[in-house]
Parts: C-alpha cells; structure tokens; sequence
C-alpha cells in the first residue's frame, strides 16, 4: 500500500493507451474529420471510454441517456459496450455537432441503438418521459446547469442505476482557489460534486480517469 496515489506521467499514460483504451481506427479516423470540420477534440478520453464500457457491461445497460454528443465519440464508444437491442439517447443543443455525430453513428452501424436529439438539455428532459427507467447517465455538457440534470434525471433512473459526470476533477482545478481556467465552470463543478457527493438516493465515488468522472449509484 502508499500514502499518495501514483501520479499518470507519460509513460504510464503511454502505457494505458497502448493496453486500456476503447478507441479504434474508426474512433481514431472520428476525431480527425471531427477537427477538420471545426468541431474540437474535447471527447472523452480513450482510457475513460474503456472505463465506462467497463461500467455498462457490469449493470448490463440497456436504457441510457447522454447529455452532450459533440461528434458522438463517446455515444459510440458507450453504445459498443451495451446487447443488441439497447437504446442510447444523446442530445446536442449545437446543430452542426448534432449533423455530424448523426452521420458517424449510421457509419459504425450503430444508429439502430443510438438516437441523437438535436436540443437543449435542459428543454429536453423538461418533457423527456422514458418508456423504461434508465440504467445509466453520462452527463458531458453545461458545467452550471448538472446539478439541474441531476435532480431532473434522478426520478427516471432505476435504483441500481448510476449516474455519471465528466470533468468532475474541473479540468485540473477543483481544489484550486485561483483556477487559471474557466473559474465559472470550476466553480460550477465544485459545487456539484459536492452536492452530488452528499445527495441521499446516491452513493458516491470519484474516480481518477482523464478529468476526472464522479458517479453515483443510485441507492433509494
Ligand atoms: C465535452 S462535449 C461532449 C463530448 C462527448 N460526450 C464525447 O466525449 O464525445 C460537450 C458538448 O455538449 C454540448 N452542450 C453544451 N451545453 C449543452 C446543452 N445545454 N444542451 C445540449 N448540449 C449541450 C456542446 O455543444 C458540446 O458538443
């Protein structure tokens, strides 16, 4: 056992991308048309993907709901991981993200599982109403507004359910009293989790992958 957690340096993040990662050509080959259509790489990273494939396999995920598409890297890594007949919904309020992750999605033969709806979150699930309850959120949007999803989402999400958000670590600086980025966005993210950390229908973990993904299973 050690007192400090080993710290991801280079190699070993080499390391981790060369044996633990979910991303393949056709991931890869994504985030070079996604860049050169001017849409940024701020997907998930492939070390996370692997992470939440891992996760939905272990609740044996049927029914999940993404909030934020971007190019559908992640809604394409997340829907590899679920049984045939799944259903993922992701919502993308910016159009072109929406166009271009739709197209992607037919690519890798997926749209049978996977649904983009072009919205806003918040304006979506004000009368979203799942057939079935939710096995599994992963909420990559607004930083300001996740404590809203939360709470919106919660009542749609089965107990044993999880929920997941991306960037819980603020993008390096959620213990910093200064951050040098987004201070908004890195207060927004402070509060949810500490929020979500003590919220009583969920049992929290944060887990140190990428930028950090906080997930809570949902108890009551
Ligand atoms: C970090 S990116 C999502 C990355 C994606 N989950 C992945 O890993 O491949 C955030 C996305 O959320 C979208 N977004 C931001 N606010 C939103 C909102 N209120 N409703 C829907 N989408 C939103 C942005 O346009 C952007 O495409």
């Amino acid at each position: 056992m050690s007192l400090k957690p080993t710290p991801v340096n280079d190699e070993l993040y080499e390391y981790l991308k060369m044996n633990f990662s979910s991303e393949d050509d056709f991931l890869h080959q994504l985030l070079i048309e996604a860049e050169h259509e001017g849409i940024p790489n701020i997907s998930i990273s492939q070390e996370q993907g692997l992470f939440l494939q891992f996760i939905l396999k272990t609740i044996n995920a049927e029914n999940v709901l993404e909030l934020g598409t971007l190019a559908g890297y992640s809604s394409i890594t997340m829907a590899r991981a679920l049984a045939k007949g799944s259903h993922l919904i992701t919502i993308e309020n910016e159009f072109k993200h929406a166009l271009f992750a739709t197209r992607k999605i037919k690519e890798a033969g997926l749209d049978d599982i996977i649904e983009v709806q072009n919205s806003n979150a918040l304006d979506f699930l004000n009368i979203y109403k799942p057939d079935t309850e939710l096995d599994f959120i992963f909420v990559d949007a607004d930083k300001p507004n996740y404590a809203r999803y939360l709470d919106l989402l919660t009542p749609m999400l089965k107990i044993g359910g999880i929920f997941a958000a991306d960037n819980a670590f603020a993008f390096g600086f959620v213990a910093s009293s200064a951050p040098e980025r987004n201070p908004e966005d890195v207060k927004s993210i402070t509060g949810f989790n500490k929020y979500f950390r003590s919220h009583p229908q969920y049992f929290v973990s944060m887990v140190p992958v990428g930028d950090g993904i906080i997930m809570g299973v949902k108890i009551k």
